[in-house]
């Protein structure tokens, strides 16, 4: 390994305790790192502003960083145990090229604002790239849903047959949850979107910093201002942004089910796309659905991070190093959500759907619901028309009624006969908007 940033007469490095501090970490500042080279950048730009640095040495400086963005992207420069993090590999870089005037880049900042800095950078733009998989998994679930506005379908309680309901009802249950998801990211993004940058160790420094015109140029709303906040802020933003991308993963999970659930021979009312599936080993009839599972799986998978990051959570004013294991939970928990995400907007629009199965699975019993409404709204009061209905049922007097017109008549917002699809896409539009 190089030796550390903070290496001084009489300070001595252990190979083996480095290792340990250091290895996976390092590892995982490759994620930070080119936020991590933003973010040194402006504060060039702000040690400039307060002449702290010449306009000479502050473009040198930018220069060299915009050229260690470049190599990393191109896989020129490789971030690895030679260095201790990737805050050390920034200035080792720059040294390197720039000799003394690599050495000042570090004035008024500590690695402990620089990587709260970098961190802030990345879930923002985590909760950005998932509002986009959100928005595109909509976008599949609303196609499905104007194609099936009428199409009827078994609907459940208790996994139990209730009311016929709609493929249009189903789907667009997910065009409006993925919308939800959307909303509490950009509205988790709003929360964490500040500037820890300028407030160093967690004390601030002796230097009049141009915190305000950094954070702007970052496209931070405003400074996180007190130095300790920041520090105990430190996890609990990752936990809050890991929460939220585990609500997303919430409707990931329940579109997994379900359609592992209706692609069985049991219920037999979709085909999922032949991507999607896979064979078995030994059994030549089988076709599984994989992709499906691992898709709810991948919701443990965030759900595990959440709580490894809560353990850590326990620490008393002041940065700890072990704040760092809050990184691998994060970063995890970022890929898990986005990998899943990739997948769902395919995957909703390569299933075919059995249409004559749903609607067989749809049983006279269904209708009871709508008759005793029936009944009511002509006057009898609704006790007595559900137990009426009830008696009805018992001596089979319900026929099985039309399930297009049972369907057309549940008029109530939202339900299958005023879907109100032109408000989810209203919706949708407008969190697009947000997005930008
Ligand atoms: N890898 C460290 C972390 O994630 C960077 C900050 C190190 N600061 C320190 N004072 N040792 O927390």
């Amino acid at each position: 390994m190089t030796s550390p940033i903070w290496d001084k007469t009489g300070a001595s490095v252990d190979a083996d305790a480095m290792a340990f501090m250091s290895r996976d970490d390092v590892l995982l500042d490759r994620e930070l790192l080119p936020h991590d080279i933003v973010a040194t950048r402006a504060h060039v730009r702000g040690l400039r502003a307060i002449d702290l640095l010449s306009e000479a040495d502050a473009s040198q400086l930018d220069a060299s960083l915009a050229d260690l963005a470049e190599r990393f992207a191109s896989g020129s420069f490789v971030l690895d145990e030679r260095y201790e993090d990737g805050h050390a590999a920034i200035e080792a870089f720059l040294t390197d090229q720039l000799g003394d005037v690599g050495k000042r880049v570090h004035l008024g900042r500590s690695r402990n604002d620089q990587v709260a800095v970098a961190l802030r950078l990345y879930m923002r733009a985590t909760l950005d790239a998932t509002v986009d998989r959100l928005l595109a998994s909509a976008d599949a679930a609303l196609l499905l849903t104007m194609e099936h506005q009428n199409t009827p379908m078994p609907g459940y309680t208790h996994l139990q047959r209730a009311v016929p309901s709609s493929v249009g009802l189903w789907m667009g249950s997910f065009a409006e949850g993925f919308a939800d998801a959307s909303e509490l990211c950009l509205t988790t993004r709003g929360w964490l979107n500040t500037c820890p940058l300028g407030t160093a160790a967690g004390y601030g420094v002796t230097l009049p910093l141009a915190r305000e015109a950094v954070a702007s140029e970052l496209g931070f709303d405003r400074v996180h201002l007190n130095p300790m906040a920041v520090q105990a802020a430190r996890g609990r933003i990752e936990h809050h942004v890991i929460a939220t991308l585990w609500q997303a993963m919430q409707e990931v999970r329940r579109l997994a089910w379900d359609l592992s659930l209706f692609s069985s021979e049991e219920f037999g009312f979709l085909r999922l796309g032949p991507g999607f599936v896979t064979g078995s080993s030994i059994m030549p009839n089988k076709s599984n659905p994989d992709m499906a599972e691992l898709l709810r799986a991948s919701t443990a998978v965030v759900g595990g991070a959440m709580s490894e990051i809560q353990q850590a959570m326990s620490l008393p004013s002041g940065y700890h190093r072990d704040l760092q294991v809050t990184k691998p939970a994060l970063i995890r928990a970022a890929k898990v959500t986005l990998e899943a995400l990739a997948h769902v907007p395919r995957l909703i629009a390569t299933m075919t759907l059995d249409e004559e199965s749903m609607r067989r699975s749809i049983d006279p019993s269904m209708f009871a619901t709508d008759r005793a409404v029936e009944l009511s709204s002509a006057g009898m009061p609704f006790r007595d028309a559900y137990r009426q209905t009830a008696d009805e049922l018992a001596r089979g007097d319900i026929d099985a009624s039309d399930a297009e017109a049972s369907l057309q008549a549940r008029v109530s917002l939202g339900a299958c006969g005023n879907l109100g699809l032109d408000l989810i896409k209203e919706r949708l539009k407008s969190l697009r908007q947000a997005r930008k």
